[in-house]
């Protein structure tokens, strides 16, 4: 039997032999692309290259790509583990020209491939062409129908309609006719009585689709119209597990060797077997090991589950799973990041990613899992409450307001709620749940709104070109303007020709500065980006929008800033020398006042660790090395060893930041100081946690360090004056401490004395009402503390009794009732009460306490008498 490993390999083997060059998988996550969050299919690295925006290094590539298919247009999560041949993660083997070979070599490789590499058997082999459609005005795919003639049996060739054969990467982009070829799995019996043909995209399990050649040719508009491309090209897709599958002849893709590993430690862990049926639990082996690739390869490729976008794709999926295995294998701890290091090992030669950050990974994992697992169980006992109330109702309609409910108090995601519904026949209210879910949004909302009005255009030039890598300072001109209010405070948005403005991204803070219109001086609070434009904010408008402006950056922060930034980076790769090379960046803030960076790294860290920090940073600083800029390919970056490539695609020109070639490394867009010298000195202010094995320093350098010294020194020295001058510091601030505490146990040693004096006088004090012995005094005492002290100290030398004592410390009024049991049971009272009914009013406060002994306090110190003598009155 053919490995998975030997399959990948002849395929990307089989390209390399016809000229292709094989390139690596992109991120699973896409980054830049607002239409798409994660990775659908192969072709997507290559956008620009079909519709003819880049031109690529080769015409012919092949690679095996991590997909997923959980959200937009190509969504299969409802089907995964349900069957045997649905994933969200996938893998997709493609070969593509770029305006190079097309249908006929398309075709007649594939069918080499399958048939003479992988010797599939061709009667068990169908091929599907598109028919045409005439709303779109599209022919018959007659070229692919000839093409394949020379190969499979003509009554192996259908035709099918748009649905099944035009293939589009969503509601807009490349597009084209495609050819599918289709593997037949079934027994000869079943074939010998079905007709193979009659089942072919007919989602019968035995009858699937392997392979999808597209020939993209046309670009989808917004409108809806097809634009015809400048060139034709080939985009194609095998599904992976498949086609494993169908080489190694299973029935199931659950069955190869691809998941054989993560499904035998399920069984281990979870102590059930796994018995490839249609049984729930079952069920939940495959969407277990479905699920923890999705997950897992994602976290690798640098998406942290979260409450939005793409991180709650995430979240969803991931709590999908744990409901499975919560449900349906009786497992109740954290058990999908038990599997990530099998699932790391067992990738570690094809996408070594997460390998590399194994520990990471399932760090993350396991923090989800049980944040989830905590609140599973209510949420699962809520579920049951409302479907009985559903069913009471007579309705098989689960309300929207209760799914919302469920969402936001439980955490459910709605398709997890709707999974749990479909398997007690109910559905649940979608639109219902949307409008409590927009509302929510709503209320959030209505807090921040920015309004913005239309663009007022003085020139129809669509790009602000950035020239403040170099310059501080230009000549340029304003081409649009526009009000923007938020909070009913007014202000504006304006755009340059071109600007030495930095617009915030990568971290870094957008520049501030001025615009000078001739005499007139505008200030630029902030700069954004908006898609390629560079906006920047300011207060009001010039009398002469149209005028020539100077252009002019805070020179002053924005060098404080470039400090921050070089810091950052000279921090990132210090980190990696200290505590590991697991550590990478999560995220970070860089402003002229200090810096920010979240990294991987998994306990709090040591001062040791910090000063050692500290101490490479600072001498990389005192070697005054060079920060060189420069523009390359994505792989001759990577071939540096630059980090942070998460989201890149190959072909992209990058910009990497070095210091040595040998220490740091990185993509970067920001701005940077020349040499490392001009930061002078770095200091790490504070350490922190962020999130499950992310943690944070802030820290600072350049001026912002100087100041953070001085103002130090500043602090201690005035200590050291307030201690007149002591020889060690340290030491004089011990004794002094040393000596309070002794005074301090000299004073209550005193106190207690004078308390005991205290309640002997009033012992003597005491008058009997109606068979008890009462005692109310105002007394003087230094705490409230005292009045409860000097309680006790009475209730040492006294029987049956009934004691209120009083004081005023500071202008308010502290009161203490005490009596003994039996006083209390003969007149029936109870202290708190007391306090509740008759002493609150007198004092304008409150308290409580035990049934014997209670305390209150007060605002009102002029009615303490009358406390007492209402007290009294109780006897
Ligand atoms: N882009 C094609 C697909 O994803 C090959 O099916």
């Amino acid at each position: 039997m053919l490995t998975s490993a030997v399959i990948r390999q002849q395929f990307l083997d089989f390209f390399a032999s016809k000229e292709h060059q094989i390139v690596p998988s992109a991120s699973i996550v896409v980054k830049n692309d607002p239409t798409l969050l994660f990775t659908n299919a192969g072709m997507n690295q290559f956008k620009d290259f079909f519709l003819g925006n880049r031109k690529p290094d080769f015409n012919r590539i092949a690679d095996t790509q991590k997909c997923l298919r959980v959200s937009g247009k190509h969504n299969d999560l409802e089907e995964v583990g349900v069957d045997t041949y649905h994933h969200t993660m996938f893998e997709m083997l493609g070969n593509w020209s770029f305006g190079d070979y097309f249908k006929k070599e398309a075709i007649a490789w594939s069918w080499e491939l399958l048939t003479e590499v992988y010797k599939l058997d061709k009667n068990r082999l169908y091929v599907t062409v598109f028919e045409g459609d005439t709303k779109e005005g599209l022919p018959k795919d007659e070229e692919a129908e000839a093409e394949w003639k020379k190969w499979i049996d003509p009554d192996r060739i259908l035709g099918f309609a748009k649905k099944d054969n035009f293939w589009e990467m969503g509601d807009t982009g490349p597009c084209g006719p495609c050819t599918e070829i289709h593997v037949d799995g079934r027994s000869e019996e079943e074939r010998k009585a079905v007709d193979g043909r009659t089942l072919v995209n007919q989602d019968h399990p035995q009858v699937i689709e392997i392979w999808n050649n597209v020939f993209i040719q046309f670009n989808r508009l917004k409108n809806g119209s097809l634009e015809p491309l400048p060139q034709r090209h080939v985009d194609t897709g095998m599904g992976f597990e498949r086609l494993v599958r169908v080489l190694q002849e299973k029935h199931s893709n659950y069955d190869t060797d691809i998941f054989a590993g993560t499904i035998s430690a399920i069984e281990g862990l979870t102590g059930k077997k796994y018995l490839a049926s249609e049984s729930k639990s079952d069920v939940a082996f495959r969407v277990l090991a479905d699920h923890l690739r999705a997950i897992s390869f994602t976290i690798a490729d640098g998406q942290l589950p979260s409450n939005t976008g793409a991180g709650y794709v995430i979240r969803r999926v991931l709590r999908r799973a744990v409901r499975y295995y919560y449900s349906y294998l009786d497992y109740k701890q954290p058990l999908l990041q038990q599997l990530v290091p099998v699932l790391a090992t067992q990738f570690e030669n094809v996408f070594s990613e997460l390998k590399q950050q194994q520990e990471f990974v399932s760090k993350v994992v396991k923090e989800e899992e049980e944040a989830f697992l905590r609140t599973l169980d209510k949420g699962l006992k809520k579920i049951d409450e409302i479907f009985a109330v559903t069913s009471n109702a007579g309705t098989r309609m689960v309300d929207g307001k209760a799914a919302f409910e469920l969402f936001d108090t439980f955490g459910f995601p709605l398709d997890l709620t709707k999974l749990i519904a479909s398997e007690h026949g109910l559905d649940v209210d979608e639109a219902g749940f949307n409008a409590e879910m927009q509302q929510q949004k709503n209320r959030s909302r209505a807090a921040s709104t920015l309004d913005t009005e239309d663009w007022i255009v003085l020139d129809d030039y669509s790009l602000s070109d950035f020239v403040g890598y170099d310059s501080l300072e230009i000549e340029t001109r304003v081409i649009k303007y526009r009000k923007v209010s938020s909070k009913g405070k007014t202000g504006y948005q304006l755009i340059l020709e071109a600007t030495p403005f930095y617009a915030e991204s990568g971290g870094q803070v957008g520049d501030q500065g001025v615009l000078l219109f001739g005499e007139e001086q505008i200030r630029v609070t902030d700069t954004k980006k908006e898609n390629n434009l560079i906006v920047h904010f300011i207060d009001a408008l010039p009398t002469r929008i149209d005028a020539p402006v100077l252009a002019r950056v805070d020179i002053g922060i924005r060098r404080n800033t470039e400090a921050h930034h070089t810091a950052t980076h000279l921090l990132h790769a210090a980190l990696r020398e200290v505590l590991g090379s697991h550590v990478a960046q999560k995220g970070s803030l860089v402003n002229d006042e200090h810096l920010r960076f979240d990294f991987s790294h998994f306990a709090k860290i040591t001062e040791e660790e910090i000063s050692r920090v500290e101490a490479v940073v600072n001498s990389k600083i005192r070697q005054n090395i060079s920060v060189v800029i420069k523009e390359m390919d994505k792989d001759e970056a990577v071939q540096m060893g630059a980090m942070a490539l998460f989201g890149e695609k190959y072909g992209d020109r990058v910009r990497v930041v070095i210091i040595d070639p040998a220490y740091s490394v990185e993509l970067c867009g920001g701005t940077h100081v020349t040499t490392t010298g001009e930061l002078g000195f770095f200091k790490i202010e504070h350490e922190s946690a962020v999130a499950a094995g992310v943690r944070r320093i802030e820290a600072v350098s350049g001026t912002a360090a100087i100041n953070l010294v001085n103002e130090t020194f500043r602090i201690v020295d005035l200590v050291k004056e307030t201690l007149k001058n002591p020889k060690d510091l340290q030491k004089a601030i011990e004794n002094l401490q040393l000596e309070n505490t002794e005074l301090r146990k000299k004073v209550e040693s005193l106190e207690a004395r004078q308390l005991a004096a205290l309640a002997r006088e009033l012992a003597g004090k005491s008058e009997q009402q109606n068979g008890s012995t009462f005692i109310g005094q105002i007394v003087e005492v230094s705490s409230a503390d005292a009045l409860k002290k000097l309680c006790f100290e009475l209730k040492k030398v006294l029987d049956s009794y009934l004691v209120v004592l009083a004081t005023a410390i500071d202008g308010k009024s502290y009161v203490a009732v005490m009596l003994d049991e039996s006083t209390a049971a003969a007149k029936n009272l109870e202290a708190p009460k007391i306090i509740k009914e008759h002493i609150s009013v007198l004092i304008k406060g409150g308290g409580g306490g035990q049934k014997t002994l209670a305390t209150a306090g007060g605002q009102e110190t002029g009615n303490l008498p009358a406390v007492i003598d209402k007290v009294r009155s109780l006897l």
